[in-house]
């Protein structure tokens, strides 16, 4: 893989961007037909899901300028709102300026949960577990052998008592299993399901849910930008008052849940794009993230933003991250297999640290522009486009009305009607 700069680019055509992301990563005509024509007929849709009656597409576009760790990556992003790729983008090119991200993660550890309930002694059956772990996990460990035979395998039993609920005290075991480059949900469901009937004898109650947590905080993946403060300044803005700006807004959102959710939904723009162009469960993701962001009791921003010793401003962003490149639709869907070719990723790490440091860029977007000119200009341009074809507008005449109506600043179906019959009387 070349440069992630390429420049020109938005004004290629559809088929000339393709043709440079082909070159990129020397994708054969197969694989980039997986993007041409959204990757899956609807009877490979019917093998996926249930009662099925046909697709539904989004738009899939790159993500220039990142290098992380060094190395330069174009990045595919699904997404049906307008300004993410962009604004991505060009946060990634200013990040470029002071070295571009910096990036990494923990062991791809998930944990398994196991309910025991009608436990006579809580504390007897907790220790009884602790005496058993050695023995317990050996038991785990042989329930995957792919997964062992790549490294993977039972690490830990953790074992908590919950002292209220509604029904009273209860048991939780925790079986950590490192889960290697599969999102992980298949290997330790199972195991879960395994271990219960040895966990039952063991303490004498009852298992009964045995499944995932999505909140994976042993599996975290982290980001980090230096932006130079001189690479800031824009327009009448000088570098140094859009670095205060973006840490001030920063702090709103540490500070306070209620923007700290907006905030992390700008994280998430950038995250679930790739997250849905490799194929992987984005429900999972975010549902991992919000509750990661909540885990002090407090629900509060997942990335933080301050300045180093020479005043640049400095981005840091870590967040469960339970991506896999084996196993579900990152392998049977073609269009998934083409992002992950594209990114040139061996491990899921890999995969995992470049949503990180495309959530941490469009976090940046989002507060560089509401620190500043405000949100709405960016994403006025392309929102004008959707309504001026809204309205019937076709070929040319849908950038004439978009821009028509983004200079006099009134983007509405009503007035790119009207406008459309001035110029089509
Ligand atoms: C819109 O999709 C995302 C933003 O609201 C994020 C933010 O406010 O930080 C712009």
């Amino acid at each position: 893989m070349g440069t992630s700069r390429l420049a020109g680019f938005y004004h290629l055509t559809i088929e000339e961007r393709l043709a440079r992301a082909a070159a990129a990563a020397n994708l054969t005509p197969e694989e980039l037909s997986a993007w041409t024509n959204g990757g899956i007929s609807p009877e490979a849709a019917d093998h996926m899901i249930e009662n099925v009656i046909g697709l539904h597409t989004l738009p899939l576009g790159l993500g220039l300028n990142f290098q992380i760790n060094g190395r330069d990556v174009l990045i595919p992003m699904v997404i049906e709102e307008p300004s993410v790729v962009a604004g991505a983008s060009f946060m990634a090119k200013l990040a470029r300026a002071g070295g571009g991200f910096q990036t990494s993660s923990t062991s791809p550890l998930m944990i398994g949960q196991m309910q025991v309930i009608n436990v006579i002694n809580l504390h007897e059956a907790k220790f009884k577990i602790y005496e058993n772990k050695a023995k317990l996990l050996a038991a785990a460990d042989e329930i995957d052998p792919v997964l062992k035979k790549f490294g993977g395998g039972a690490r830990d039993i953790e074992v908590r008592i919950i002292d209220e609920s509604p029904i009273g005290a209860f048991l939780v075991i925790h079986l950590i299993y490192d889960v290697r480059d599969a999102m992980g949900a298949n290997a330790v469901n199972t195991a879960c399901e395994r271990l219960a009937p040895q966990v039952e004898a063991i303490t004498g109650g009852k298992v009964h849910l045995r499944i995932l947590s999505n909140l994976a905080d042993q599996r975290l993946s982290r980001a980090r930008c230096t932006i130079p403060v001189k690479e800031l300044a824009f327009d009448n803005f000088s570098g140094e008052t859009v670095r205060d700006g973006i840490i001030a807004a920063y702090a709103f959102a540490a500070a306070d849940p209620y923007r700290a959710a907006t905030h992390n939904k700008g994280i998430m723009n950038g995250v679930d794009a790739v997250v849905l162009a490799s194929g992987n469960d984005w429900r999972a993701i975010e549902a991992g993230a919000h509750a990661y962001a909540a885990r002090s009791g407090k629900y509060t921003s997942l990335s933080t933003w301050g300045q180093d010793a020479d005043g640049n401003l400095v981005g840091t962003l870590e967040m469960p991250m339970a991506v896999g490149i084996i196993g579900g639709a990152t392998k049977v869907h073609p269009a998934a297999r083409t992002a992950i070719k594209l990114m040139g990723i061996q491990t899921a790490s890999e995969l995992a640290e470049i949503i990180m440091a495309v959530g941490l860029a469009q976090n940046m977007a989002a507060l560089r522009a509401l620190a500043t000119e405000g949100i709405q200009r960016g994403h006025m341009t392309l929102h004008a486009h959707q309504v001026a074809i809204a309205a019937g507008a076709s070929g040319d005449m849908i950038e004439k009305v978009a821009a028509q109506m983004v200079a006099e600043k009134t983007v509405r179906i009503d007035r790119a009607e009207q406008i459309l019959k001035e110029r089509n009387p």
